[in-house]
């Protein structure tokens, strides 16, 4: 139903240089994965399988990511360590990629502008690849692709956060409508300290109707001097229906180091670990080298 995933990518990651220099904040690993390899993960298990990227300068390797590399390839061809790049191989067969170059960084909700051409006139997902979010049963996007199955609007992931890391976030209030769901009637992007509506912060994973394109348009910059996704959403919920998430699950703040060094944590020891035991139990089992 919600087929289409978008990727706003084109940011200079200015809070994890020196690193994202020349590489793109995307691009950084959590242990052995590129961020925005589980951001596609998520997006794929959700049921998506166009994965709209928008990049900008300096950008190529997320491009190179999700393709073939018929060099390497053919050099580990045969090797056991062609089974590092299993999973990336059948990522990469089980979605198609697209992309699209924001000019310039004008905000968040200028770069989902200009993803439009490649989503067209639909309602389709968001993930900003620097919050990596996982949880055991079901990924946080499929949760929001069950809920839109039953309310049909825009649905943003919030998180409660501590009031004083509020002006950090985009923060919603509303009126709790069932279980950690919410129906939108204010939304300010990162307030001033002391003047947030409520600690509910919206983190990196949106669905969004196709009317937003709009409504973006429509909209001045706002904090920053940015074109903020946030001014548009409220627009929505004031004229319709916006929907705020609490999720199941972990988020890490992958744009910070200390959210980063957390991720990278969590990933070795309830991923790499447990997937590293049960492919060499796969082994042992099968007897493959
Ligand atoms: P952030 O503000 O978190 O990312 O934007 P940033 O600007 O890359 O990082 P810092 O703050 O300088 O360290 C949230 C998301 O929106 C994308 C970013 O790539 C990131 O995924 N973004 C932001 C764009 O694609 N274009 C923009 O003009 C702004």
């Amino acid at each position: 139903m919600i087929k289409k995933c978008l990727f706003p990518a084109a940011g200079y990651g200015t809070r994890f240089l020196p690193a994202t220099k020349s590489m793109p904040k995307e691009m950084m690993p959590v242990v052995n994965k590129p961020l925005i390899e589980y951001g596609v993960e998520e997006a794929i298990n959700a049921g998506m399988d166009g994965m709209c990227i928008v990049t900008g300068r300096g950008k190529h390797s997320l491009m190179d990511h999700f393709d073939k590399n018929y060099e390497l390839e053919h050099q580990i061809s045969g090797t056991n360590k062609e089974e590092l790049l299993e999973d990336v191989r059948e990522l990469i067969d089980s979605a198609h990629f697209t992309y699209i170059r924001q000019r310039e960084m004008k905000g968040l909700g200028h770069a989902i502008l200009t993803g439009r051409e490649l989503v067209g006139d639909e309602p389709f997902a968001v993930v900003l690849a620097d919050d990596l979010c996982v949880n055991e049963e079901q990924g946080v996007l499929a949760q929001m692709v069950a809920l839109y199955k039953q309310f049909r609007c825009s649905i943003v992931a919030v998180e409660e956060v501590p009031d004083n890391e509020t002006h950090k976030y985009g923060v919603i209030s509303g009126e709790m409508i069932k279980d950690d769901l919410y129906r939108v009637d204010n939304m300010v992007e990162k307030p001033e300290p002391g003047t947030a509506p409520s600690n509910l912060a919206i983190i990196g994973r949106y669905i969004l109707t196709p009317d937003i394109f709009e409504l973006i348009e429509q909209t001045e910059p706002g904090k920053g001097g940015e074109i903020q996704i946030t001014d548009a959403l409220l627009k929505q919920a004031q004229s319709g229906c916006v929907l705020a998430y609490k999720f199941k699950g972990k988020r890490f703040d992958c744009g910070s180091v200390e959210g980063y060094i957390e991720a990278t944590n969590h990933c070795y020891e309830n991923i790499y670990l447990k997937d590293k035991k049960s492919s060499e139990l796969a082994k042992k089992v099968t007897g493959k080298k």
